[in-house]
């Protein structure tokens, strides 16, 4: 199940007595796509990435996940965070298995979630307390959790950043690979530009105070994108040329907007 995500005309302020944490952001994620967002810290990628999940309402303009806009959190806009956030006093499994508790599925959710932890490789801990696993495994369940509900949008705060490189390389991996086979549309926020290429068919480079987007910039490599295959060295450059720009002259926004017509819901706030 896959879904277009678009963002309108976006604006948002904290304070109005400050210049808006987000300004003029038009983006759009076709069905099935990827999306990575790097910028400066403080420029605004979590507020966006809450906001496509629900969970802030933006001051000025709209966000679509198909046909319906967003006005508030769903089960399959599902957002990860950069900690797991496992209930300590469940074990690994009733944790992956408690979204499809709340979304009224019965004995089958443990079946479920089973199958999705042998997805991520941890079949053998289903039975130990969150507080028994390293950090990565931690990351592995959040994962489960979040892909055990079967999204159709997946938004990802740098939910590696606090991993080794061969533990965050097998969770990219894993990411795409379950990405790729549901038609999951993903938007990834990081810090680190070698993520965003592997994991963005588009990587957008954000500016701050103002947080815009400055540079949309196309990945032409086709995955599984590697550091050191040919063309990566070329797109960190580009990247980094962007970043560059946007810290020094900030610019008028870019607009994106997909390429197909999407018809929308009457709104309903
Ligand atoms: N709930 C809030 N109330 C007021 N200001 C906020 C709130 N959340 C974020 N901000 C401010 O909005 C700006 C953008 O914050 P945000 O967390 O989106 O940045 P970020 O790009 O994710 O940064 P980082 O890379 O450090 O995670 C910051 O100046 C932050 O202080
Ligand atoms: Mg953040």
């Amino acid at each position: 199940m896959s879904a277009t995500i678009r963002i309108d005309n976006l604006n948002h302020w904290f304070n109005r007595s400050e210049p808006p944490v987000l300004q003029d952001i038009f983006v759009a994620v076709q069905a099935g796509q990827s999306l990575a967002l790097v910028g400066e810290s403080g420029c605004g990628k979590s507020t966006l990435l809450n906001m496509i999940a629900g969970m802030i309402r933006p001051t000025v303009g709209t966000i679509h996940i198909g046909q319906n806009r967003v006005l508030g959190p769903r089960p399959e806009w599902n957002i990860m965070f950069q900690h797991a956030a496992l209930y300590p006093w469940l074990n690994v499994v009733d944790n992956v298995a408690l979204g499809l508790e709340f979304a009224g599925v019965g004995k089958a959710r443990r079946t479920t979630a089973m199958d999705m932890l042998d997805r991520v490789g941890l079949l053998d801990k289903a039975r130990s307390r969150p507080r028994d696993l390293s950090g990565g495994q931690q990351q592995r369940v959040a994962l489960a959790r979040s892909l055990v509900m079967s999204p159709s949008v997946l938004l990802l705060d740098e939910p590696f950043s606090a991993l080794d490189t061969f533990t965050r390389t097998d969770l990219q991996d894993e990411v795409l690979g379950i990405v790729a086979e549901q038609g999951i549309s993903l938007v990834q926020v990081t810090h680190d530009l070698d993520e965003a290429i592997i994991m963005g068919d588009r990587i957008g480079v954000m500016e701050r105070s103002p947080g815009r987007i400055h540079a949309l910039v196309d990945n032409q490599m086709n995955g599984p994108r590697r550091p050191g295959m040919r063309g990566f060295a070329e797109m960190r450059d580009e990247l980094l040329a962007a970043f560059g720009r946007a810290r020094r002259n900030p610019s008028t926004p870019v607009r994106s907007t997909p390429t197909d017509p999407i018809e929308l819901e009457p709104e309903y706030s």
